[in-house]
């Protein structure tokens, strides 16, 4: 059989993506437009302002994904696109771009589904069998799934509150560090003592794989305010004693979630995507968690772990080989669960 060729297309919330993916794993070309410039001076991602500059950026992000791989549209198999949960109005712009294109060039569609793209990212760059776990932690995301096939994802559980990326966001603008707030609270961190503030470890106590981080963030407020009470400020100690005491906690609800997962679910692979697996402090704690029950632990490269097209095009091959087409009815859903 033919080699299979796919373009992908992400635009569901701020990155502007398009991808060149082959069956065979290669990823010949991966181009990302961020938008954080854009949304920087209003404390999160505006929608309309991220709907206008996909619409803008699409095209051109193609065009650069096709001219890096070294293709043309004639040697495409298919186009993958995100077709939700997202953004509506980038998910929209993203799947309008993809019919323009299928029609035109007359190839295959595929809708694909932000969360199976990233949940399937270790068959792209490991090649890994199911069954797997993946733990999708980033700054929108927080899920943990059972995957045993290209449309067959259980969710186990997830945050019942913020994703652990927000709340490391919310962390470092309580401390005034610079956004975004994982790398800056991680740096503070490794200077500080994890053991001088207690933090809780919420919904630990709790049987299942449910998650919950807004009340650790309202926790180290009443530390801050409490210690800005006591001294008339925050010392450079105390926000690196925070930092410490607050990735401490998230990584051992993240660990101690992904221990009695693997023990429900014993399969070969524990796998981590979403910008928090970034973290150095908290991979080494899952690392431990999947060594300690005898499985793999994979975390792709960071380029393939935060939101890409090459994990799109990636999902439309498998739904591709599994049969999968769909028509210019493909519709744009903010929300669609796995
Ligand atoms: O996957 P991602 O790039 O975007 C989405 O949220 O979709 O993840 C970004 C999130 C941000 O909240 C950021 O603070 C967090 O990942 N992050 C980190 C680290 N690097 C990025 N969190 C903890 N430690 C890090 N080193
Ligand atoms: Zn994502």
């Amino acid at each position: 059989m033919d080699k299979i060729i796919f373009l992908g297309i992400e635009s569901s919330c701020d990155d502007t993506a398009a991808a060149i993916v082959t069956d065979d794993g290669r990823v010949l070309s991966s181009v990302v437009s961020s938008q954080t410039d854009l949304h920087a001076d209003f404390g999160g991602v505006v929608p309309e302002i991220a709907a206008r500059a996909h619409a803008e950026r699409l095209d051109i992000a193609v065009e650069e994904a096709l001219k890096q791989a070294g293709v043309g549209l004639r040697d495409l198999s298919g186009v993958a696109v995100t077709a939700g949960p997202g953004l509506i109005g980038g998910v929209m712009a993203g799947v309008m771009s993809a019919k323009g294109i299928a029609a035109g060039a007359g190839l295959p569609l595929v809708g694909v589904n932000h969360l199976a793209g990233h949940a399937l990212t270790p068959r792209l760059t490991d090649a890994v069998d199911y069954p797997y776990l993946m733990l999708l932690v980033s700054g929108g995301h927080c899920q943990f799934l059972r995957v045993d096939g290209p449309e067959d994802f259980t969710r186990l559980g997830g945050t019942i509150d913020d994703a652990p990326g927000e709340a490391f966001d919310k962390l470092a603008k309580l401390l005034a560090l610079p956004q975004p707030g994982g790398p800056s609270v991680e740096a503070e961190a490794a200077l500080g003592d994890p053991d001088r503030f207690a933090l809780p470890r919420p919904l630990l106590d709790r049987p299942g794989f449910d998650m919950s981080f807004s009340g650790l963030k309202t926790a180290a407020l009443r530390l801050r305010d409490q210690l800005i009470a006591e001294q008339g400020g925050l010392r450079q100690a105390d926000r690196r004693d925070l930092c410490a005491a607050f990735q401490a906690a998230v990584a051992e609800v993240l660990a101690e979630k992904s221990r009695r997962a693997l023990a429900a679910h014993p399969v070969p692979v524990l796998a981590v995507a979403g910008g928090v697996a970034a973290n150095g402090t908290i991979r080494a704690a899952l690392e431990q968690v999947a060594a300690q029950a005898g499985a793999e632990f994979l975390a792709p490269p960071l380029r393939l772990c935060t939101d890409n097209g090459a994990m799109i095009a990636w999902a439309g091959i498998e739904r591709f080989r599994q049969g999968h087409r769909d028509g210019m009815d493909l519709a744009a859903r903010p929300r669609w669960p796995l």
